[in-house]
């Protein structure tokens, strides 16, 4: 795709996110903050189902995974054992005369800034990601702590007392969702690279001999995740195999999608070997090894990690979702766009809207909405004629739009419009729930 065409599409989707309310920029009023977004109803709404869909994928419906829900801010020995208070950083640079900020590994010529074309580059110099704040009354050194870079450390950390409380034996996994922080020094492509995201992440304890069959199994589970409850087909998705390692790890894949600006990580799944668990053991003097009672043995658990950005799936969920039909001709001679957002009806905001003909026939399809509210994600509107909501809902990716009128107070029907197809069925009161059901599941 040509660069402007890229950037016309990201503009429409940032556009369209904040006009229906997904996604905004935080502090808007104060001018901003780079790096930082808010998630507005229809925002908060999709992201708290992408969370849950998740969190039923790859615990709920498993007996060999656990929840945690840990603290954002850890012991800070915490980063220095996992490396990142040494080595988390990015190499950056200055230009002296426009005084824009570069990432080096990202630059184009890392010798000119990409901004103006001066070669007069400051040297370049490591800057650390991690997020500092103190705890207790005192700013000083000794009461730096930091902000957590990714949700799997707590994991580690909290390992043995995940798996004594919840009776587990290896294999088995530990999931958490939850905030991360690093001070990217460029964020950009809307909310792909922030300062602030969630984390959905998985870390698989087992035994080094089973590693890597392990390693195929999430991986498998996690692009039929992705093809099966996302719709993501090959054009949209592909698979990056790690030609180099990390010195302690035995493979690695990265799932990524195709976002208007290019090919983009969506997902890691990582062999992270016994790294992790050694290296907490060594920082804090605390034997982590795991015993195997059957076999009298002792061993240090080898993990296989799923990390996904909950913010990611979102934009790529918007990315591949939007669309823009042409209708042919409107009654005044001009294009008729329709601008409608295809998601997956499983994490749409909205899954179903009740919209009555008339203001007349409220009160009854607002007792069938309240009916439906109960199983599913439901909207009730009434202002504007009915073709006027039907493209409103189609913005906001709604699959069906349930149309209560005149006749349904005679034949206890009602019409449901299809968003993708914009054919409409005329479906029994009584049947309607188990008529949604098996088109949202
Ligand atoms: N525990 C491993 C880990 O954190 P990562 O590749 O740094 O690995 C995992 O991050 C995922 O988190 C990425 O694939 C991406 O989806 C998301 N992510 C990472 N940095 C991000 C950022 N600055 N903004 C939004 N999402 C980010």
């Amino acid at each position: 795709m040509a660069d402007t065409e890229n950037t016309l599409s990201m503009d429409k989707i940032v556009s369209l996110a904040k006009r229906r309310g997904f996604i905004f920029q935080s502090s808007e009023i104060y001018g901003g903050l780079n790096g930082f977004w808010d998630y507005g109803p229809y925002g908060v709404r999709m992201k708290r189902a992408i969370e849950q869909l998740w969190w039923r994928e790859m615990v709920e419906t498993r007996d060999n995974v656990e929840g945690l829900d840990s603290t954002i801010i850890c012991h800070p020995q915490v980063w220095k054992a996992s490396g990142h208070l040494d080595q988390f950083s990015d190499d950056m640079c200055d230009c002296r005369d426009c005084k824009a900020r570069h990432r080096v590994d990202m630059m184009e010529d890392p010798k000119v800034c990409s901004n103006c074309g001066s070669s007069n580059l400051t040297e370049p110099r490591a800057f650390n990601l991690m997020m500092k704040t103190f705890v207790g009354p005192v700013a000083d050194d000794e009461h730096t702590a930091y902000l957590r870079a990714e949700t799997c450390q707590p994991i580690f950390v909290d390992f043995h007392n995940v798996r004594i409380a919840s009776r587990q034996k290896l294999p088995f996994g530990i999931a958490q969702i939850g905030k991360a922080f690093r001070n990217e020094i460029n964020p950009r492509n809307f909310t792909f690279r922030s300062r602030e995201f969630t984390q959905m992440e998985m870390e698989f304890f087992c035994e080094e001999a089973d590693s890597m069959e392990w390693f195929d199994y999430w991986k498998e589970q996690r692009i039929s995740y992705y093809r099966g409850k996302l719709g993501f087909g090959d054009d949209f998705m592909r698979i990056h195999e790690h030609d180099k390692l990390a010195h302690y790890a035995k493979a690695a894949i990265d799932i990524e999608v195709k976002f208007p600006f290019g090919w983009g990580e969506l997902e890691g799944v990582h062999h992270r070997g016994v790294w992790d668990m050694s290296r907490h053991e060594e920082f804090s003097g605390k034997e982590q090894l795991y015993i195997d009672h059957d076999n009298h043995r002792k061993v240090m658990p080898t993990v296989i990690e799923t990390s996904v950005g909950l913010d990611r799936t979102f934009l790529a969920l918007l990315c591949k979702a939007y669309d823009e039909e042409n209708l042919g001709e409107d009654k005044d001679g001009q294009p008729d766009i329709r601008t409608v957002l295809r998601f997956p009806a499983i994490i749409a905001p909205v899954q179903a809207a009740i919209l009555p003909l008339s203001k007349k026939l409220s009160d009854n399809a607002r007792e069938l909405y309240n009916k439906l509210n109960r199983y599913f994600r439901c909207e009730f509107d009434v202002t504007g004629s009915i073709g006027k909501r039907y493209r409103r809902q189609d913005e906001i990716g709604t699959p069906y739009c349930v149309t209560f009128d005149f006749d349904s107070l005679e034949d206890k029907a009602v019409t449901v419009r299809h968003r993708d197809s914009m054919e409409q069925d005329r479906v029994a009161i009584s049947e309607l729930r188990d008529y949604l059901e098996k088109l949202i599941d």
